[in-house]
Parts: C-alpha cells; structure tokens; sequence
C-alpha cells in the first residue's frame, strides 16, 4: 500500500486528536445494534437485549475502547500493517471464529461515529484517507483467515 504525505498527515492528525473513550463505546454499540449478529461473539458481556441495553452496557463500552486502541499499531506501522495485525488476525479467526465480513461492517461504525463527532470538518478529502486506512486494516485482520 502506497500512502501519500496528505494522507498519512490526515491519518496521525485524526487519532491524534481522537476521543477514544467517545468514539470506542459509540462505534461497538452501534454495530451491535445495526448488525445484530454480531452480538453472538459478545454472549459473556451481559444484558444485549436491546438497543437502549447495549448503549448502557458497561462490557460493551469498555471493549469498544479496547478495539479502537486496536487501530493505535496501525498507525504507528502504516508501511507494515499486516505484519502489525497477524497477531490480532489469528485470535479472530482461530480462537474467537469472528467471520471477517464483520470487520468492515464494525469499520463502517467507526467511520459513522467519527464523521458525525467532526461535522464538516470530515471533508471527502479526509473520509477518503480515513476509509483507506480502514480497508487496510480490515484487509490485514483477514489475512490469517483459510
Ligand atoms: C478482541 C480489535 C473487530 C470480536 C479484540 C481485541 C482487540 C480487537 C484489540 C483484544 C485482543 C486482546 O485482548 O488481546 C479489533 C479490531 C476490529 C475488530 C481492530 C476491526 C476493526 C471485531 C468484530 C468482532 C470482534 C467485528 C465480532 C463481531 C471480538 C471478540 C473479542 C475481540 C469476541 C474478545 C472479547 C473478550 O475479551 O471476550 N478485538 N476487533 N472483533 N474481538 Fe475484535
């Protein structure tokens, strides 16, 4: 993957002002919501009953923050990410069986919560290297998958 100057600017400028204790919760509930399969790796997290139950859950909240610091080696490794996510890659698919169609439904989250936390300040210029990011990111998570 190639990154442009402008693009990996973008990349350290938005996790370096990222709310992750914001954006994590918000991201996870919401893909949990919108993608209610997704609530099956999460049986041990309590009460998913609901929506209004998954905004509330403590589980929930805590390991959104967890795997949205799972984007910190991304961005400190932008020239090797799959290399940075094998680790992660093999505990999904051969310890957790998390189908890896759901890390781009989960990317998608997060591009909705932080899109609507920046306003107009997520210009298409930022959405785009945001997005790339992600898709690299969600590419390298599968790698470990046969
Ligand atoms: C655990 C990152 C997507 C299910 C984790 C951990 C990280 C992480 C950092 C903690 C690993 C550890 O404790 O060593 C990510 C990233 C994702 C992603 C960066 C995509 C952007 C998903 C999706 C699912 C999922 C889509 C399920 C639908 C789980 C489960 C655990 C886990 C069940 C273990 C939870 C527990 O502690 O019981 N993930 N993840 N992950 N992930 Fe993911």
């Amino acid at each position: 993957v190639n990154w442009s100057d402008s693009e990996r600017a973008i990349i350290t400028d938005i996790f370096s002002h990222m709310d992750y204790d914001d954006i994590g919760p918000k991201a996870l509930s919401r893909c949990l919501i919108v993608y209610p399969w997704t609530q099956r790796h999460f049986s041990g997290f309590g009460n998913l009953y609901n929506a209004e139950a998954i905004l509330g859950n403590a589980n929930v909240a805590a390991h959104g923050i967890k795997v949205l610091h799972g984007l910190d080696r991304g961005v400190k490794n932008m020239d090797k990410i799959v290399d940075a996510y094998a680790e992660l890659s093999m505990l999904h698919s051969e310890k957790l069986h998390v189908d890896p169609d759901n890390f781009k439904l989960l990317s998608d989250c997060i591009t909705i919560v932080v899109a609507a936390k920046m306003g107009h300040a997520f210009t298409p210029e930022i959405q785009g290297a945001f997005q790339k990011f992600l898709a690299v990111v969600v590419s390298a998570l599968g790698k470990q998958y046969h």
